[in-house]
């Protein structure tokens, strides 16, 4: 008899201690992903940890290229409340990982091999003095232009092949009544548009110099000014309620052919593949023309904060475990427009301008043509960052012409480090 109920306690224990495993393992992701496109993706992040048992608490902070989700994430870690995982560009990583703030993912590293499969430009961001401190979910970048495929076909206009032609295409569009670039005016998006330009005019040496190096006879130079001045023109194509608004609505005006085109990362395909269009019949990609091979990337990594908690430590190991699996890794990144944040991940499963961003990041990456988005965080601490955001910003909406915006340009980034 007492053995029976020995048994029966033993079992009550072992469910109890099971049920608290459960519930214990969760995990409370901070993200910005809520356009239909991002959504449809994060659910594949969720439907993944949900088949493992690792609970989600959603915390959704809407916002193009994060800014306000890093606005809130501040606010959450000072009041001593940080969520378990963060979605987090470049050198936002670093900067959490100097404070003492992120978790040390080394163990989960090791076990599945991540220093051999993440290339050098990303694990410089995943990792600090030598330790693993996030998981790298994917490879953006930014240099990218979007097309409604119809709407070239009717006009008769070629994809253009250099700037030139890019302009020559825009107005043609503008001149048949249509809304020639599709954009919307927030910062991160006109700093998006901004690395293609830079990319455009001056290939990567320019880029690195001015951006990487923040040289100031770069960022002060005639390329500088001719920058700008494509800026200018490529403002002259948008429409007239183009300020604050969001990209995804930006990338809807060329999917219903209300535009002709976006200059936008390749987060805009998520917004094309969840319309249900198709690459190449449908739509184009094809490279901010004058690229010549140079891609500007960025990386979203999920970076987990330091907590004591061991279930939720299981959780986040866990987390990262999944996110870095190579069938995760294919299932997710040909939903949200990205491409793997592993070298070993079969493109099969991607689509025409999936299999082109494969090949143009690992083309890139074998050149010396891979660089840091700007805009995306991956050039520079967030202060040089901003300084550069507010003055192309400004002369985006008319403020400064090119030559003055060069000027400040200098002093901005020079004040900011
Ligand atoms: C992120 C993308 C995201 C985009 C727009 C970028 O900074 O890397 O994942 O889709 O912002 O929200």
């Amino acid at each position: 008899m007492v053995g029976i109920i020995g048994k029966k306690a033993a079992l009550t224990a072992a469910l109890l201690a099971t049920t608290s495993l459960a519930q214990a393992a969760e995990v409370e992701v901070l993200h910005w992903w809520t356009s239909g496109g991002e959504a449809a993706a994060l659910n594949v992040l969720k439907e993944d940890l949900a088949g493992q048992n690792i609970g989600w608490v959603d915390m959704p902070v809407a916002g193009g290229g994060g800014e306000s989700a890093m606005t809130t994430l501040r606010a959450r870690v000072t009041s001593g409340d940080a969520p378990t995982a963060v979605q987090m560009l470049g050198f936002d990583i670093l900067d959490w990982a100097e404070e003492g703030a992120l978790a040390n993912l080394d163990a989960v590293a090791a076990e599945e091999g991540w220093d051999k499969v993440v290339p050098a430009a990303l694990q410089a961001f995943a990792k600090h003095d030598g330790h693993w401190i996030s998981a790298p979910v994917n490879v953006h970048s930014t240099n990218w232009v979007w097309a409604n495929k119809a709407l070239l076909d009717e006009l008769g206009i070629a994809q253009p092949t250099n700037w030139d032609e890019f302009v020559a295409a825009l107005q043609a569009v503008k001149d048949a009544g249509k809304t020639a670039l599709a954009h919307g005016g927030q910062a991160w998006q006109d700093a998006t548009m901004f690395d293609g330009v830079i990319l455009s005019v001056g290939g990567v040496d320019f880029y690195t110099k001015a951006f990487i190096d923040l040289d100031p006879a770069a960022l002060g130079s005639d390329q500088m000014v001719e920058a700008f001045n494509r800026m200018a023109t490529l403002r002259s194509f948008v429409d007239d309620n183009f300020s604050g608004r969001d990209w995804n609505l930006a990338s809807a005006m060329v999917i219903n052919g209300e535009a002709g085109f976006q200059i936008m990362g390749d987060w805009a395909k998520g917004e094309f593949i969840n319309a249900g269009k198709v690459p190449g019949q449908d739509f184009l990609c094809f490279r901010v023309p004058g690229s010549d091979g140079a891609v500007s990337f960025n990386s979203d990594q999920f970076a987990m904060f330091s907590v004591k908690d061991e279930g939720a430590q299981g959780a986040q190991g866990e987390m990262a475990r999944a996110i870095m699996s190579p069938s995760f890794q294919s299932a997710f990144n040909t939903v949200k427009g990205s491409v793997p944040a592993r070298t070993d991940v079969p493109n099969d499963a991607f689509d025409a301008c999936g299999k082109q961003g494969m090949a143009d990041l690992a083309a890139a990456a074998e050149s010396g043509k891979l660089v840091g988005s700007v805009a995306h965080g991956h050039a520079n601490r967030a202060a040089v960052k901003n300084a550069i955001y507010d003055v192309v910003t400004a002369h985006f909406n008319g403020e400064y012409d090119a030559t003055t915006a060069v000027e400040e340009l200098v002093n901005a980034v020079e004040a900011a480090q």
